[in-house]
């Protein structure tokens, strides 16, 4: 679990993220930024396509930019998702797929320019789960 100051430090990292969205077509702007059990930070933005379907969420850039980075063992601890909106955005569920894979128990906290959060589990994002355990 993050101490204040780092579920703080990752916030911050998803607020800055969000400036880097690429996303000219549906001009929705997500940043996310995750802590990892080592104590690492690593953002990422949404990357859209003119296919749209090839887009990229900001939870799972965050994701593949700390796996490209060298994290063989990546443990997810929390996920921060920041969107500039009135209401808190929660991941999609490609992106709760990809977050249980690497962070089974991991915090996700989701913040926007309200004041509203949402501050769950991915247990209870994704309950029962199909994880790295149903290949063993
Ligand atoms: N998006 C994210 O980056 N994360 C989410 O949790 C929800 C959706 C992006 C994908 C797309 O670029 C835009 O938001 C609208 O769906």
């Amino acid at each position: 679990m993050p101490s204040p100051a780092q579920l703080q430090k990752l916030k911050a990292a998803a607020k800055t993220a969000v400036g880097r969205a690429y996303a000219p077509y549906s001009r929705f702007h997500v940043g996310a930024a995750i802590l990892t059990s080592s104590g690492k930070i690593y953002s990422g933005c949404n990357v859209e396509n003119a296919s749209y379907g090839l887009t990229n969420c900001a939870e799972r850039t965050a994701i593949f930019n700390a796996v490209s980075a060298g994290e063989k063992k990546l443990k997810v601890e929390c996920v921060a998702v920041f969107t500039p909106t009135k209401t808190p955005t929660a991941p999609c569920g490609a992106c709760r797929q990809v977050i249980h894979e690497f962070g089974p128990n991991a915090r996700v906290v989701s913040f926007c320019a309200g004041r509203e959060e949402i501050d769950v589990t991915i247990g209870t994002l994704l309950p029962g789960a199909f994880g790295p355990a149903d290949l063993a």
